[in-house]
Parts: C-alpha cells; sequence; structure tokens
C-alpha cells in the first residue's frame, strides 16, 4: 500500500484517468440484458431462402468468431498495463478496462450458444465451434502474438519506449484500427437498411454499438498516453509511425482479406473496408503528433463513429 501524502484528496477528477473511470461507471451494461430472439428468427428466415446456408452463415460465423478471440485476448494481455502504471487515476481506468474486455467476451460466447447453436439445430446442420482453427489465419495469430509481447515487455522495468510500444500494438492498432474495422463491416452488413442480401440482426447490432462506446474510451485512453509520451519528448514520434506501419499489413490481412476463405461475396467489400482502416490510422496519428489537435472528449470517443445509428 502506498499514501502519497502529496495529494489532498486521493483522486485528481480532472485526470483523464478518474473521469474515464466515471464514464465507464455511469454507462454499465449487460450483455445479458441484449434480447437475442430476433436475431435467432431472421437468421433462421433468412438462411432457409439462400443456395447455400451453410456457406452463408461461416462468413458470418467467421466474424464472430474473431471478434470473441479477439476480445478474449486482449483480456487476457492487459493486466500488465495494470501493474507497470503507478498512478491511482491511471489505475482506476484500468480497472474498468479490464472489465469491459471481459464483458465482450461474455457477449461473444453468449451469442455462439445463444443464436448460433440453436440456428445451427434448427436447420440440422452440424454444430460448429468458435475456437475452430478454420476460422483464423496467419495474419490474425501474429498481429495478437505481437501484441501479447508488446504487453508483456511492461513487466520488466519498463522504458517510455515501452510504453509507446505497447499503447501502439494495443490501444491503437487492436482497439483503433482493426477492431474499429470489424465493428463498423459488420455494423453495415447486418445492419437494417444496409445489404438486403444479408439479415439484419439486431442483438449483434446492439452488441456492438455498447462495445464500441466502451473502445472510444479505451483508445482515447491510449492516444492520451501516446500524446504525453510525444509531446513530453520521451518517445521519438517515428517510433510510432514505425511499429503502427509494421502492424497495418496485418491489420488488412485480417480486417479486409479478399483471399479469406468466409469472406461473403455481399455485404460490404474488402476494398471499402481497406479505405476505412486506413482513414482511421492517418486520423489517429494526426490525433497524436499534432500538438493543436487534442484527443476527441469522449462524446466523440464513445459516439458511433462512421456507422448511421438505427
Ligand atoms: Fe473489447
Ligand atoms: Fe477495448
Amino acid at each position: 500500500m502506498y499514501i502519497d501524502s502529496t495529494r489532498h484528496l486521493q483522486l485528481d477528477r480532472e485526470s483523464r484517468g478518474t473521469r474515464y473511470y466515471r464514464n465507464a461507471v455511469e454507462r454499465h451494461w449487460d450483455p445479458f440484458d441484449i434480447d437475442l430472439d430476433r436475431d435467432r428468427e431472421a437468421l433462421v428466415a433468412h438462411l432457409r431462402e439462400v443456395d447455400d446456408p451453410e456457406q452463408h452463415f461461416d462468413g458470418m460465423k467467421m466474424g464472430v468468431a474473431r471478434f470473441g478471440a479477439g476480445e478474449q485476448a486482449v483480456t487476457e494481455d492487459l493486466a500488465p498495463l495494470a501493474v507497470a502504471l503507478d498512478d491511482i487515476d491511471d489505475q482506476m481506468f484500468v480497472t474498468t478496462q479490464l472489465y469491459e474486455e471481459a464483458k465482450h467476451t461474455d457477449h461473444f460466447d453468449r451469442y455462439w450458444r445463444e443464436v448460433v447453436h440453436p440456428v445451427e439445430e434448427e436447420l440440422g446442420l452440424e454444430q460448429s465451434s468458435p475456437t475452430d482453427p478454420k476460422w483464423f489465419n496467419e495474419p490474425y495469430h501474429d498481429l495478437f502474438e505481437r501484441n501479447e509481447e508488446a504487453m508483456y515487455a511492461l513487466l520488466d522495468d519498463p522504458t517510455p519506449e515501452d510504453f509507446a510500444r505497447a499503447y501502439c500494438h494495443y490501444h491503437l492498432v487492436v482497439e483503433g484500427i482493426l477492431a474499429q474495422t470489424g465493428y463498423y463491416g459488420m455494423q453495415q452488413s447486418y445492419g437494417k437498411d444496409t445489404y438486403t442480401e444479408l439479415p439484419y440482426l439486431p442483438g449483434l447490432y446492439e452488441g456492438f454499438t455498447l462495445i464500441r462506446q466502451d473502445e472510444g474510451r479505451h483508445v482515447g485512453f491510449g492516444m492520451g498516453k501516446l500524446k504525453e509520451l510525444v509531446h513530453e519528448e520521451a518517445v521519438d514520434p517515428g517510433l510510432l509511425d514505425e511499429t503502427v506501419n509494421e502492424l497495418l499489413p496485418l491489420v488488412n490481412g485480417i480486417a479486409a482479406n479478399p483471399e479469406d476463405q468466409y469472406v461473403e461475396d455481399v455485404g460490404i467489400s474488402p476494398e471499402e473496408l481497406q479505405r476505412f482502416a486506413a482513414e482511421k490510422h492517418v486520423q489517429r496519428m494526426e490525433q497524436i503528433k499534432d500538438a493543436a489537435q487534442d484527443v476527441p472528449d469522449l462524446d466523440s470517443l464513445t459516439e458511433l463513429e462512421g456507422v448511421g445509428d438505427d
């Protein structure tokens, strides 16, 4: 236990950490409150209509499997940051992030149990598994292994460069570019009034909306930290470019890969997703490096970015 007597009160209410922590508490949600009945019905009706239901279903299952495994990976790999940070306000925030990543994992696990399996049963299809290696490709494994390494480097007397690399991998690339591109693709594909060839899945859509609110805080925290490191001249901004540029081909290999076995020829195109990922990248880097630009405020970080509200 450590008592910081230079502080008159325990928390700094103006700090990013404690503000984001409060925002997380106020916006709390429970994955089990999401109604999944309509998703089951919509999927059964849709898959009964199409020529090759199995192949059609696989496209959606690949997205859900990758999100589920990704949320699990970030749940498992965040703890080193909590060990490395020593400011109570930062700690307050990281507790919420860890809990939220666990909730996201919970949501995707539930979706497979309560939507995918019952639909398969209803249609007489073989029962599938979200952990089947067939859903994951090389860039996926590679990116998450590198993320884990960058996070675990924080456990051993971390330098400002170690922190910068960790935030670049985890908050900027995995959460800020890969996940946001993935939500965009899934919400475009399974939202209302988008692609008539695909079913509208309101529970999946709602889950993504709630997860994105949480992720807005996560990305904002990482960007805020990177901005501090750059503007206090603790790290060279070139390190950020180098780290992110190395990882971007992996993002495209996951989120926008036309060679992927289960990518459907309906819905959003890989080219559009690549464009979206590149835009996110440029926007994030500008916000971090340009001293005149702030990290977006909480309302805009947590609002629906790039997707029409339903
Ligand atoms: Fe998450
Ligand atoms: Fe996150």
